[in-house]
């Protein structure tokens, strides 16, 4: 069975123009779910990395699992207001709407490897923030891993010094 097959497709989800990617008909079949993650880790096999790190909250679904089966750690950058210890944070603006999301600032430690991984790249404005929160900790982001691409959103050219990696490519 083909990773693609496993998503459904919503059109007009959560508003008007969007086609979403519901991965939740992959992630209910254990199987499917593991082979997707385990795609993931061979397509990062050749990076040095001591820490994933992954947004709320679809980015813990990809991102957990692939630091286990790596066997690194995991940080959850969260959206705002969730986290209990000392923060930073970062606003910024999604393919529908606005976020902010903050990270521990003891999370990641200067110079570690950080691959940053989540579902979904779009346009790209949730990973580049997750890359600057990562940064201003003086992580070294290594790479991004994304289950799926969205291609005509170019989210890619907002990490031009980021090494991209997905499994699954749409259009839009
Ligand atoms: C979705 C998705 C990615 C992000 C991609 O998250 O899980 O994190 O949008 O879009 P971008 O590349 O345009 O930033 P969302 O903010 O909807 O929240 P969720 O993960 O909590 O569902
Ligand atoms: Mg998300």
């Amino acid at each position: 069975m083909d990773f693609k097959e496993m998503i459904r497709v919503i059109p007009d989800f959560p508003q008007p123009g969007i086609s979403f990617k519901d991965i939740t008909t992959l992630l209910k079949d254990g199987e499917m779910y593991r082979r997707a993650i385990d795609a993931l880790k061979e397509r990062v096999a050749h990076l040095k990395i001591d820490v994933i790190a992954g947004p709320e909250a679809r980015g813990f679904v990809i991102g957990a699992p692939l630091a286990y089966a790596l066997g690194v750690g995991f940080v959850p950058i969260r959206k705002s207001g969730k986290l209990p210890y000392e923060t930073i944070e970062a606003g910024y603006d999604l393919e529908y709407g606005k976020d902010s999301l903050a990270v521990h600032t003891d999370s990641v430690l200067p110079g570690q490897n950080v691959l940053i991984a989540d579902d979904l790249l779009a346009t790209g404005g949730t990973i580049s923030t997750a890359v600057n929160l990562v940064r201003q900790l003086g992580g070294n982001v290594v790479g991004a891993a994304f289950l799926i691409e969205l291609e005509l959103l170019e989210g890619r050219k907002k990490l031009p010094d980021v090494e991209v990696v997905s499994l699954l490519s749409y259009e839009v």
